[in-house]
């Protein structure tokens, strides 16, 4: 990669950055389609938030990424913001054009993407449980829904964040039925046998922790279980579905389709096939030593 005169600028806003896969992502496709774009590290701290997006823009970078804790504080900063992000509440990818910020939320085309990539899953008419109510469920129920589900079912395990989500994201959702669940109705296998998808957007799975009591063996034999974690890349919730003989599937495909979908709204262009997967595994095997060889 040589940076000239005429490289565009992309990065991602964060706080911290440090451990982002993207940059390894962004800058393998820009590499291989020899774009001259290069893709950065920021980290922005909260209070300098509007500082770094001003500057950012000023600068005139082609576009950026933006992760925790940004995602929804940027909102107000922003010129523009798609239909998807606004239901969503939340931002993670921005395209700049000259000084006109515009936020998309490309996560939740990365879920849709990694679904129909994984299982032939397509949610129109389908039913759907999600684990979780953060912001991954959030952008995980707009996109279901958009994309035509006809019931998602939100299990939290603070029942309330998992109402407050459902309330608000209904008025922007009309076309599905949006609920809320308890908990503890994961343990009831006859409450599970009426989905089609099972989606963990939680942090549970992380470092190899697991789910309490769940009745997967309550879930149809079309069912298919999508975990958003991939840190390991076999969690547990995934090994409990395999028992089943259930179709499972980690993360990575909906974090490099989140990432491929942020690079097509900067360029114009299709990153390609591959190669923004081959650096996120060859990115998390380099961790994983780092951290091997770190606890020697
Ligand atoms: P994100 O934006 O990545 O979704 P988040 O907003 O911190 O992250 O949300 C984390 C989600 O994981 C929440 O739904 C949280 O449940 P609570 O609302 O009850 O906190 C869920 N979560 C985290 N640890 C959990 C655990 N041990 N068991 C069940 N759910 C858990």
């Amino acid at each position: 990669m040589t940076v000239d005169g005429r490289t565009a600028l992309t990065g991602i806003v964060g706080y911290p950055v440090s451990h982002s896969l993207s940059p390894l992502m962004h800058n393998a496709a820009f590499g291989e389609l020899g774009l001259n774009m290069v893709y950065l590290p920021f980290s922005v701290a909260p209070e300098a938030l509007p500082q770094g997006v001003a500057g950012l823009a000023a600068l005139g970078v082609r576009g950026f990424n933006v992760t925790i804790p940004h995602k929804v504080a940027i909102l107000p900063l922003l010129h523009e913001i798609t239909p998807e992000a606004r239901a969503i509440g939340a931002v993670n990818t921005v395209l700049n054009r000259d000084g006109l910020l515009t936020g998309y939320n490309t996560d939740g085309i990365g879920l849709l993407r990694a679904l129909e990539g994984e299982f032939g899953f397509y949610p129109a008419g389908r039913s759907v449980l999600l684990l979780g109510a953060g912001g991954a469920a959030r952008s995980a129920v707009a996109a279901l829904s958009l994309a035509g589900a006809a019931r998602v079912v939100v299990a939290n395990r603070t029942k309330e964040r998992g109402e407050e989500l459902v309330a608000s994201v209904a008025p922007h959702l009309p076309g599905t039925l949006l609920q809320s669940a308890p908990f503890t109705l994961l343990s009831d296998a006859g409450f599970l046998s009426g989905f089609d998808l099972l989606v963990n957007t939680t942090s549970v799975g992380m470092g190899g922790s697991a789910f309490g009591d769940l009745a997967l063996t309550g879930l149809p034999p079309h069912a298919a279980i999508y975990d958003m974690v991939y840190a390991p890349l076999e969690t547990p919730l995934m090994e409990q579905g395999r028992g089943v003989g259930l179709p499972v599937a980690n993360g990575i495909g909906m974090l490099v389709a989140q990432g491929e979908a942020a690079f097509t709204i900067w360029t114009g262009q299709q990153p390609p096939a591959g190669c923004m997967k081959r650096a996120v595994l060859e990115g998390i095997g380099a961790a994983t030593l780092d951290i091997v060889r770190q606890s020697k």
